[in-house]
């Protein structure tokens, strides 16, 4: 994109193409290039000192910093509305570098109870190895919330919509109360995508990714991101990736997620429709006891998620009124539908969270943070949306011993 057009003005699809990037630069390449070095070659001595004690801007060591990941970060920057960005290796590598960055033993963390099940391992098991203790609450319970802050506070954490349950959070209110303590709000935004949902605007002060879900899209890589105010992205620069995580993303990966950004509004409107559709028949389904979707009137959360997402995800969680046993059974009976973990794909994925992505929890965890289980969850993919549907009523019509195959209405 030439310099002279202003960027503010631009739709989300265009600066998802264009932000941060200008062909002429690099010989009328469409694409940026890959830039695979480890080292930037110094004119001088002179330079290389000036470059490590920060008087002058450029490139040295690609894990601090590499062209291709700059135009990568800028462009998520730009997309979440925030001053600056930093990309990494993963989703818990991006999570790791600002938490590193900003505590220190004795302080604590209060987080929402339902978080992905890394994440929560990371808060319940390891930090408090080095005297960081984390208090789990409701965090949509804004009372609690204050109850909860102290001096120690140092960080306030949540994704919304939450792993696995797609519980949400208000962002808006969160981060109001957190400006009122001067305590630091993070929001996992990995969910929505920042066409979905923008927690800097409404006022978070730092947001993660895991981008190896909706952002890169394709299920071909691991990698993370964080964006939030300059001075704060260069200290996670310097402190939480350079120093203490090393979670540094290749140049290629980089490249990929660029790829994958560009038809990223046009793969989340499909997500979302296809997911809402389905979460909408799956309601009224007989096996069905509960659909966690907050697209639906039914859901506690409908409208603060219409308040705060533009569309409501392409994620779905569901419980069977066969619970735990009929719940393995409907996984195994899918012939379309991939078993696997991770999400945001073109693939629709199922899997089954308190055997898997959150085996992390003790079971009497799980009951206690928010999600039974018996809970399946769905990434619902790009598939037509016809055979996502059959495929799940076909799985549906074997628990209940039917014989036929699900037929589409009409
Ligand atoms: C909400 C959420 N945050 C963070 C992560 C961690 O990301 P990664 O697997 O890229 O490390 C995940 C992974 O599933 C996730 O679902």
């Amino acid at each position: 994109m030439k310099t002279d057009k202003n960027p503010a003005k631009l739709g989300f699809a265009t600066k998802a193409i264009h932000h941060g990037y200008n062909p002429l630069d690099y010989h009328g390449a469409l694409n940026p290039p890959i830039f695979q070095s480890s080292t930037f070659a110094f004119e001088n001595s002179q330079q290389g000192e000036d470059l490590f004690a920060g008087d002058v801007q450029g490139y040295f060591y690609s894990r601090i910093a590499n062209p291709t990941l700059a135009i990568l970060e800028n462009r998520l920057a730009a997309l979440e509305g925030a001053e600056a960005g930093l990309v990494t290796s993963s989703g818990m590598g991006a999570i790791n570098a600002v938490f590193w960055t900003l505590l220190s033993a004795g302080d604590e963390i209060i987080a929402d109870k339902t978080l992905y099940g890394c994440t929560f391992s990371l808060l319940k098991h390891q930090l408090v190895r080095f005297g960081i203790k984390t208090h789990f609450i409701d965090m949509s319970n804004l009372f609690e919330l204050e109850a909860a802050i102290s001096d120690k506070t140092k960080i306030v954490y949540c994704e919304t919509p939450a792993n696995p349950n797609m519980k949400l959070i208000d962002i808006k209110s969160v981060a109001t109360i957190c400006k009122k303590f001067d305590k630091t709000f993070i929001v996992d935004n990995t969910y929505c995508t920042p066409y979905l949902q923008n927690p800097i605007e409404l006022g978070a002060d730092y947001v993660v990714h895991s981008a190896t879900k909706y952002l890169g899209g394709h299920g071909d890589l691991t990698a993370g991101a964080v964006v939030g105010r300059k001075e704060d992205i260069d200290q996670v620069r310097f402190v939480g990736l350079k120093d203490l995580t090393g979670a540094v993303l290749s140049s290629h990966d980089a490249s990929l997620i660029l790829r994958g950004l560009k038809t990223l509004n046009l793969r989340m409107d499909r997500h979302c429709e296809s997911a809402l559709k389905l979460a909408t028949e799956l309601e009224n389904h007989p096996l069905v006891s509960e659909v966690f979707f907050p697209g639906l009137t039914s859901s506690p959360f409908h409208e603060l998620a219409k308040q705060q997402m533009k569309q409501f995800g392409g994620m779905i969680a569901f419980e069977l009124t066969g619970g735990l046993t009929a719940g393995k059974s409907f996984i195994d009976n899918l012939e379309l539908i991939i078993v696997a973990v991770s999400l945001g794909d073109a693939e629709t994925l199922v899997q089954h969270p308190a055997s898997m992505t959150h085996s992390t929890y003790e079971p009497e965890e799980r009951i206690k943070h928010g999600f039974t289980d018996g809970l399946i969850r769905l990434s619902v993919g790009l598939e037509d949306y016809e055979d996502i549907k059959q495929d799940i009523f076909n799985a549906l019509e074997l628990l209940d011993g039917a014989e036929l195959p699900y037929q589409q209405a009409g």
